[in-house]
């Protein structure tokens, strides 16, 4: 797989150290809150695991279960919740946990669902946040990393359901992405 990639951006030991210090910041902020951490499917699954160990908080976890990008490279502008339920978060303060902040579609349109349930607050947690001119205006809390607008895969991001299980973060080489994405 390491060879798809153009170059590595994060390798395992940044990404640890960064958690590191994300998940203090976090565990410092709500250590008097009941929280409720919701995990964006499928990007997010690796970052969940790593983050919310590191947090000695007593937190309950929900994961949401949503679809965009329909194989390609950007975003319908579309989003598909895939549940029919919504998690029970009435009176509880949220953290959304995403992959990547992008086009600001998917991180806007689960907020509002959200926010319409009643908790106490929301805020929005991502590992990469792209510089660039959203469709959607979202302001992220916790960011790990702000990277340039290019198409990264690993750690949890994936290109047409591939690559998620990098331990890594890098950039797919242009050739590999597909003409119409
Ligand atoms: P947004 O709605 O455009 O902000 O996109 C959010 C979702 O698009 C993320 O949760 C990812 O699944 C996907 N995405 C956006 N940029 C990338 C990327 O560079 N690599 C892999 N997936 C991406
Ligand atoms: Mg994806």
């Amino acid at each position: 797989m390491q060879d798809d990639l153009e170059r590595i951006l994060f390798d395992e030991d940044t990404i640890r150290r960064r958690l590191d210090e994300l998940a203090e910041k976090i565990s410092s902020d709500y250590h008097d809150r009941d929280l409720t951490v919701i995990a964006i499917l499928n990007g997010s699954v690796i970052l969940m695991a790593d983050l919310l160990r590191r947090i000695p908080l007593p937190l309950k976890l929900d994961c949401l279960s949503v679809a965009s990008y329909h194989g390609g490279t950007k975003t319908t502008g579309e989003l598909i919740f895939r549940q029919l339920w919504m998690p029970d978060i009435a009176g509880r303060h949220v953290i959304l946990l995403d992959d990547i902040l992008d086009s600001g579609v998917t991180l806007a349109t689960i907020r509002e669902k959200i926010e319409s349930i009643g908790p106490e607050s929301v805020r929005i947690c991502v590992l990469l946040e792209k510089k660039k001119t959203r469709l959607r205006h979202v302001d992220a809390d916790y960011v790990g990393f702000q990277i340039a607008d290019e198409f990264v895969v690993g750690y949890g991001l994936d290109y047409m359901e591939r690559y998620r299980n990098l331990p890594y973060i890098g950039v797919l080489r242009k050739d590999l992405i597909a003409a119409t994405a």
